[in-house]
């Protein structure tokens, strides 16, 4: 991620032990169908508690796409997605001929709003996609109850939630299946690259079928070189050697990266919150561990319409900003077009892209930064105000 800024809002964590792992991989003869993605698997597994199966995809949208169609999403279905996340996250349901059926936020987590999902759901619904809003964990529990009552399957979209646990169990293990990034922004990165996580073991294998063309035996199950069959329709949505290779060495840094994220985010939310009328959108029950993945601050009323003003004088000072997201996903032009938008159906989604601003808490940031960030924008704030 470049930005001119001198405190950019990401930086990936490379260090020579990952330069030395794409070197070995590529000093050998095998650059896909090997060693490496089986090792990051279990690997990725064991940092979730052990009991994942893990597909390494070639994004976090990959994984989705394929949660989406393996789980049997199709024309007719209705999907429950939130209005505030990725555009990814709905792009999924839509590619599978399903329809979204948009959810509005709650603003003290972001996270999609419990009450307004129930009264949501039709005969038509499904399933449903829950995001872990900045890697705040959504209240699983719940959401699992009124899914089990209404017969629906969970995806959880875990881009921005490696780290992040509801009660002790990790984000992705609570639904059928589970979705993370390595989007060089994000905790952990392999340039490109994503991670399908399920507790099914057949939906494991199924979708591990289907990432590679739908071919009915894997690479070295085949006895003669060349010889496979299709019964299966599939994609190429596989990750290369090189990519996991660099994924393994990241892993081997994430308690340290999570626990710099949270020491950041802490020390900038103190800072941030001293400023009268700004929100912050946090964990808000004590079951569960955020994986702190930006800080999003919301802006006092007066000054929302300034959002964009603020955002621009932050960047001219040196202070690397983003906003998560920057429209509520039914606002977008594509689904706007396709399904109408009433703006008054997301009023927190609303406020959270026209009214927010994120602020990186990233490994990359020590104390004096994370002030730098505070001091600056508390200034830009107050002159506005
Ligand atoms: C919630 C969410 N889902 C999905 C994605 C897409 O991830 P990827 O770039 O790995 O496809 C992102 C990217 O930021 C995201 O924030």
């Amino acid at each position: 991620v470049k930005t001119k800024t001198s405190i950019p809002f990401a930086r990936p964590t490379i260090g020579d032990s990952e330069k030395q792992a794409v070197l070995e991989v590529l000093d050998g003869d095998v650059l896909t169908h090997g060693p490496q993605n089986k090792a990051f698997e279990q690997e990725f597994s064991a940092f979730m508690g052990g009991s994942a199966h893990a597909v390494t995809t070639s994004s976090c949208m990959a994984a989705l796409h394929l949660a989406c169609w393996q789980l049997g999403f199709g024309p007719g279905d209705e999907v429950l997605v939130p209005a505030q996340t990725h555009t990814a996250t709905v792009h999924a349901v839509e590619l599978v001929g399903a329809k979204p059926v948009f959810v509005d936020c709650n603003e003290q987590d972001g996270n999609m709003d419990v009450s307004v999902l129930r009264k949501k759901i039709s005969p038509k619904t499904r399933g449903l996609i829950v995001v872990h809003f900045l890697g705040i964990p959504c209240p699983m529990d719940e959401v699992m109850q009124i899914a089990d009552k209404h017969s629906l399957r969970v995806i959880e979209d875990c881009a921005l939630a490696v780290g992040t646990y509801h009660q002790d169990k990790h984000a992705g293990l609570w639904g059928d299946a589970g979705c993370f990034s390595f989007y060089p922004a994000k905790h952990i990165t392999t340039g490109e690259g994503g991670m399908f996580v399920t507790k099914h073991k057949d939906l494991a294998e199924k979708v591990t079928k289907v990432r590679g063309f739908g071919v009915d035996r894997k690479f070295e199950e085949r006895k003669i070189p060349g010889i496979y069959d299709v019964p299966q329709l599939g994609l190429n949505y596989r990750m290369s050697e090189i990519n996991a290779a660099i994924g393994r060495k990241q892993i081997e840094r994430l308690p340290e990266i999570l626990a710099t994220r949270k020491r950041n985010f802490s020390r900038l939310k103190a800072q941030i919150l001293s400023i009268l009328g700004v929100h912050v959108p946090d964990i808000h029950f004590n079951h569960g561990k955020s994986s702190h993945y930006c800080l999003s601050a919301i802006l006092p009323e007066k000054i929302r319409s300034h959002r964009n003003d603020l955002v621009l004088e932050l960047n001219a000072s040196g202070i690397g900003t983003s906003v998560y997201y920057p429209q509520p996903v039914p606002r977008m032009t594509y689904y706007r077009n396709k399904y109408g938008y009433e703006a008054a159906h997301y009023p927190i989604a609303e406020l959270i892209s026209d009214a927010s601003i994120a602020l990186p808490v990233g490994p990359h940031l020590g104390e004096a930064e994370i002030d730098e960030i505070a001091g600056t924008f508390k200034e830009v704030v107050e002159r506005h105000l």
